[in-house]
């Protein structure tokens, strides 16, 4: 049985609407940036999903969209490594396209900077990241976020993209688990 979330969740971090205001200042800051331009997105699975399909709406250039899922190379080797290997690729080209990575969170850092390193070699024309948190407390690499939603502290947060054991990614706020 999965708990329901109300008896994991410790207190609301960000609320829908400071989540949804801060996302729509994002997309019209992107495409202030990007006028005149076409843009793809790419969303890093699973976490990214609920961001990116908010965020383009707000995107007033021309924009698609693709998907691409990574896991590291075994469990606590991202921690030590910061290896990571593609689960799924691209099903379109970057090669002279502008990019936006599009992640719920950046952590330690490994996942973004190796899908960066990976992304380079494919040249696209530019490539910038956003992502809607930053734990920056736990980088352990360099990660640069060029469109950054919150930062946030260095807890246990769920809801909104990021989940407990695959479950509330669905939550419309980012919660922090109780401990
Ligand atoms: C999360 C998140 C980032 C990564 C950040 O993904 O979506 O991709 O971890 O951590 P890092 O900065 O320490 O590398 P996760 O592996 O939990 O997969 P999920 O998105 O499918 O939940």
């Amino acid at each position: 049985m999965i708990q329901p979330y109300t008896e994991i969740l410790s207190e609301i971090l960000i609320p829908a609407d400071v989540l949804q205001k801060r996302i729509a200042e994002l997309g019209a800051e992107i495409s202030a940036d990007y006028a005149g331009e076409e843009l793809l997105l790419i969303c890093i699975l699973k976490g990214g999903v609920m961001f990116l399909t908010d965020l383009v709406r707000h995107i007033t250039v021309p924009t698609a969209f693709d998907f691409m899922a990574v896991s590291s190379y075994g469990v606590g080797a991202r921690e030590s490594t910061g290896q990571v290997r593609i689960e799924m690729d691209l099903r379109i080209s970057i090669a002279d396209r502008h990019v936006i990575l599009v992640e719920d969170i950046v952590d330690t850092g490994h996942t973004i900077a190796a899908v960066l390193e990976m992304l380079e070699t494919r040249k696209p024309k530019s490539l910038k990241v956003c992502s809607l948190l930053d734990k920056s407390e736990r980088r352990e690499t360099v990660a640069p976020i060029h469109y950054r939603g919150f930062e946030i502290p260095n807890k246990f947060v769920f809801g909104y993209g990021l989940d407990l054991d695959e479950y509330w990614r669905n939550l419309p706020f980012i919660g922090v688990v109780k401990t």
